[in-house]
């Protein structure tokens, strides 16, 4: 009970509190080293792969390359379940600067902390679509089906936009 007394307290007063803001996965670290290398690898071997139409054609992929697919997406999923599962998600860690940190009217680590902290649920889901979207990938991996690779693959990229855009850059219009 005392770690919970001590977050609810930090929130009544709202003030900082370094116990709280401290604990749990760090979120940059994750993406940065994961979660997008990972996700990279996904998209560059789809890529390749793909034929004049622009659809990932399964006979362009080797068994390298779907085991390749398949190590990616189980390293992207472990990374959103441990976020997911967390029950507090740290933006950075402390006096760690996140990209574009310092532009104008662009977040730092603190005010994605805040976003954070605000709505938690929301940021659950958005993890929980990720892990989703992993799942896809790796049943296609099972069936060797270029059409779904290709489908979520596409579909991936608006998955990552959406919880950047709430999460990350909200005073932004157009982003990555
Ligand atoms: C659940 C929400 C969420 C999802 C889903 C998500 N991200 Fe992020 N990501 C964030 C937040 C918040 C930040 C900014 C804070 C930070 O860097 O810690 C971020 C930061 C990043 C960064 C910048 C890291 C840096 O150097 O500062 C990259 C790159 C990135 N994400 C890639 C991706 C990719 C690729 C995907 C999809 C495959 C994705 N993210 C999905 C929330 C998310």
């Amino acid at each position: 009970m005392r770690p919970l007394a001590i977050v609810v307290t930090c929130g009544l007063l709202g003030v900082v509190c370094y116990g709280a803001e401290s604990s749990g996965p760090n979120l940059h670290e994750l993406m940065k080293n994961v979660i997008s290398v990972q996700s990279q690898i996904i998209w560059d071997i789809g890529n390749r792969a793909q034929d004049d139409e622009g659809n990932i054609d399964a006979r362009k992929l080797t068994a390298a390359d779907w085991a390749k697919i398949a190590a990616a997406a189980g390293r992207v999923k472990r990374a959103a379940q441990s976020l997911a599962s967390a029950p507090h998600v740290m933006a950075a860690a402390p006096g760690q600067k996140i990209q574009s940190e310092g532009e104008p009217s662009a977040f730092g680590a603190s005010d994605v902390q805040r976003a954070l902290d605000a709505q938690p649920k929301v940021f659950g889901a958005f993890t929980q679509q990720l892990v989703g979207s992993m799942d896809e990938v790796l049943a296609s991996v099972t069936s060797h089906d270029g059409r779904k690779l290709g489908e979520v693959s596409n579909r991936l990229d608006e998955v990552c936009e959406s919880c950047h855009k709430l999460f990350w850059y909200p005073n932004q219009k157009e982003g990555k």
